[in-house]
């Protein structure tokens, strides 16, 4: 197949900034995809539902008139959130999810939850509202290697919540174990999982080869090849359980290249073309358009884009920037390190 027409896609987590930032990435989210869910980790984070709605004011200013695109927005849950504003939030219609950030887990998250047991009313506010908690799913306690905090957080905390919100939906953000293929595999469908580009081609050697490389590092970090194979297979195995978040998340080159490098990689210029080259090793063309266009609107409960995009297959490889840039700002697109062949052509 050369050619492939698929309904608009939409990404289930993406980090889009504000300020300049915002301004410089935003058109390569929506050059691709028609929608949005907005995570809310900025400085200070979207907590609030007038938060929310300022922020996707500042959104639709940055975007070009011409340009149809819907921003989904999150609220960041603090253990001080109160409930009655989720509420009307959701009431208004400008609350799509909520995400939970344990505290410490990753960038901008040092507002999150400490103690699960005080978001309790909130949760069951969203259980009632058929509202999705999109879930953060890392412990934090410096004594759990790197490796193992999804494991962990899924046995200690993710099952608990469960347990007690049965009917709660909730998004396994950005799933890079075996594991959590298997929790939403042995769950009901309110237990989805999200998926990015990155995990699906990095592996945790990617980020010693020859030396350290801070632009393959992010949270969840990369795991072993056979975790990568797992979740190869999830996303292009037509299970409606599992659907694209990019986690696209630009950081400048400056604060990604340093003695503490942030966390985050920056996919969504590539993302598209890294995806049809993924489902096209798999013979899996058919099932791409489930993953980026279809399972995360039925999950969230809207119709998919009514608009098309179509991707080509190129004989020779696409030629993307190494960054894009503006003032003093550079951000470094995801390199994938293989020839990259197809083109959205429209
Ligand atoms: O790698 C990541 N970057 N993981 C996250 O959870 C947050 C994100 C960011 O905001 O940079
Ligand atoms: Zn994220």
């Amino acid at each position: 197949m050369r050619k492939i027409k698929i309904h608009k896609p939409d990404d289930w987590h993406l980090h889009l900034r504000d300020g300049d930032l915002l301004k410089l990435v935003l058109p390569h989210t929506v050059k691709d995809f028609g929608r949005a869910l907005i995570m809310p980790n900025l400085v200070p984070p979207v907590i609030t539902t007038s938060d929310a709605e300022s922020y996707r004011r500042e959104i639709m200013d940055a975007l070009d008139k011409d340009i149809d695109f819907q921003p989904f927005m999150t609220l960041y849950l603090t253990e001080d959130t109160d409930p009655r504003d989720v509420e009307d939030g959701i009431a208004k219609g400008v609350v799509k999810a909520v995400k939970l950030y344990p505290a410490g887990a990753t960038t901008n998250s040092s507002s999150g939850v400490r103690d699960f047991s005080k978001i309790n009313e909130t949760l069951a506010i969203l259980s009632t509202n058929n509202v999705p908690l999109c879930v953060h799913g890392e412990v934090v306690d410096g004594h759990v290697d790197i490796f193992d905090r999804e494991t962990e957080f899924i046995q200690r905390v993710l099952i608990p919540i469960h347990k007690d919100f049965p009917e709660l939906k909730i998004v396994l953000e950005h799933i890079t174990t075996q594991d959590a293929i298997d929790f939403v595999l042995n769950t009901p469908d309110n237990i989805a999982a999200t998926i990015t580009v990155h995990h699906l081609v990095i592996n945790r050697n990617h980020l010693f080869k020859s030396g350290i490389r801070p632009h393959y590092f992010c949270l969840p970090i990369a795991k072993r090849e056979v975790h990568r194979q797992s979740l190869v297979k999830a996303a292009t195995s037509g299970n409606a359980n599992f659907f694209l978040g990019t986690d696209s998340a630009p950081h400048t080159i400056g604060t990604k290249e340093s003695a503490c490098g942030c966390a985050g990689i920056f996919t969504a210029p590539v993302a598209m073309a890294i995806l049809a080259h993924v489902f096209e090793n798999e013979d899996a063309l058919d099932k791409l358009e489930g993953f980026t266009s279809l399972s995360g609107a039925e999950f969230y409960g809207v119709a998919p884009n009514q608009s098309f995009l179509t991707l080509r297959k190129e004989k020779a490889p696409i030629k993307f920037p190494a960054s894009i840039a503006e003032n003093e700002l550079e951000v470094s697109i995801f390199d994938p390190e293989f020839d990259l062949n197809w083109k959205v052509i429209d």
